[in-house]
């Protein structure tokens, strides 16, 4: 049955400047329809972002050491509501252009208000019809790069729940690796490093050594006897010599149960990756900045054998048009699908509709830590228990 219901326009757009996970300022969004329903979105903000992601636009001077948001507001309640009042809420993506953080708002909570008006949840409103599943999760344990400053160049060590068969034990199996991964942090480095969350929940080591996060996580996976994977992402447009990285990944590949590799080379590299995949394999190899949630990259990508999966983080393109059309172009080439959150998130749920109603298969936002994360694994145990939606597993 098709939901949409296109008579249903936008009637007023509003923006305001709140904070993110990090404390740094961001856009939130709150769009009304014809049928007086209205719905809000915040928008989130990677850190190891990528040269051929949508950039966001910033205030600089002295306001939030540079980082408001006030002239993003200022274009959306302006020249953006001017653009979409009165259009269609399922078309109003066609007339958004301009920095991510000035699009991302108005078309996730234009969407979003399109769902409460046709009375129905937002991941079915997506599905219009179509499958849909709640993803499997990677979730982060340990955080270097960007995310944990001063400590190595690989940025996140995640936990893939490889055996689970319901979302609820998914989440229940990484949780049992995080707190043995923290026990052994605090054996190795004390109380105070067991404790301390990186950006996106993880643990993150003293010292500069890549390698020693990996086996300790590899331990805790082992000492729990859960049937859990490992996944890296290396971030390698965010590392100074990623060729030498990209011979350790291979090494470690052989050592450690590693299932998924993100972001091995840098995003101009598509031969390298070609190659790096075809090493990788059978392993998922994810393609983030290298597509940059592009539709037209992911082809160019498809075409050279390039990653075999897509990361999709809206704002990287700066509409959920666009992260969809870029989705629907991994599928097209038979690669796998992870929508993604960011490293400064919020309380925002959204991408588990997202992740659920497309159909995605998997989805990363972090780690079992920090509320802007958990809302995601939050809203997806509630999915699977009350609305009884079912569980995509991990791929194998
Ligand atoms: P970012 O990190 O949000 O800081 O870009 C996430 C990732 O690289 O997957
Ligand atoms: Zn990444």
């Amino acid at each position: 049955m098709a939901v949409r219901a296109t008579a249903v326009r936008v009637t007023a757009v509003r923006a305001w400047e709140c904070l993110d996970s990090r404390g740094h300022p961001t856009v939130g969004c709150l769009v009304t329809v014809g049928s007086g329903a209205s719905a809000a979105a915040l928008v989130p903000t990677g850190a190891s972002t990528g040269q051929f992601e949508v950039a966001d636009l910033r205030d600089g001077g002295d306001r939030y050491a540079g980082l408001g948001v006030r002239a993003a507001v200022a274009m959306i309640e302006g020249e953006i509501a001017d653009a979409v009042v009165g259009w269609p809420v399922d078309e109003v993506d066609e007339v958004l252009t301009g920095p991510s953080n000035v699009t991302l708002g108005v078309s996730t909570a234009a969407a979003k208000a399109g769902a409460v008006a046709a009375g129905v949840p937002f991941w079915r409103y997506l599905a219009d019809g179509g499958p849909v599943s709640l993803p499997c999760p990677m979730v982060n344990i340990f955080s270097g790069g960007r995310h944990a400053e001063g400590g190595g160049t690989v940025q996140d060590y995640l936990a893939i729940p490889t055996g689970a068969t319901t979302f609820a034990e998914a989440i229940e199996h990484v949780w049992r690796v995080r707190r043995r991964a923290a026990e052994l942090v605090e054996a190795e480095h004390g109380r105070l490093w067991s404790r301390l969350v990186a950006d996106e929940g993880g643990l993150a080591l003293p010292g500069g050594d890549d390698e020693r996060p990996l086996a300790l996580l590899a331990s805790a996976i082992a000492d729990t006897g859960l049937p859990v994977g490992i996944a890296i992402d290396v971030a390698a447009t965010q590392v100074p010599d990623p060729e030498a990285l990209l011979t350790t990944l291979t090494r470690w590949c052989a050592d450690y149960p590693i299932v998924s590799v993100e972001d091995p080379l840098g995003d101009n590299d598509w031969t390298g990756w070609a190659d790096a995949t075809t090493r990788l394999a059978p392993r998922q190899v994810v393609g983030d900045d290298l597509f940059a949630t592009d539709a037209e990259r992911v082809a160019t990508g498809a075409k050279y054998g390039a990653a075999n999966a897509v990361l999709v983080k809206p704002n990287q393109i700066g509409t959920l048009t666009g992260a969809r059309a870029a989705l629907l172009a991994a599928r097209a080439a038979g690669f796998r699908t992870v929508v993604s959150a960011r490293s400064g998130d919020t309380e925002d749920d959204t991408i588990a509709d997202l992740a659920t109603g497309w159909n995605a298969g998997q989805i990363k936002v972090g780690s079992v830590h920090r509320s802007e994360r958990l809302a995601k694994y939050n809203r997806l145990l509630r999915l699977e228990t009350v609305d009884r939606l079912p569980y995509a597993g991990w791929p194998g």
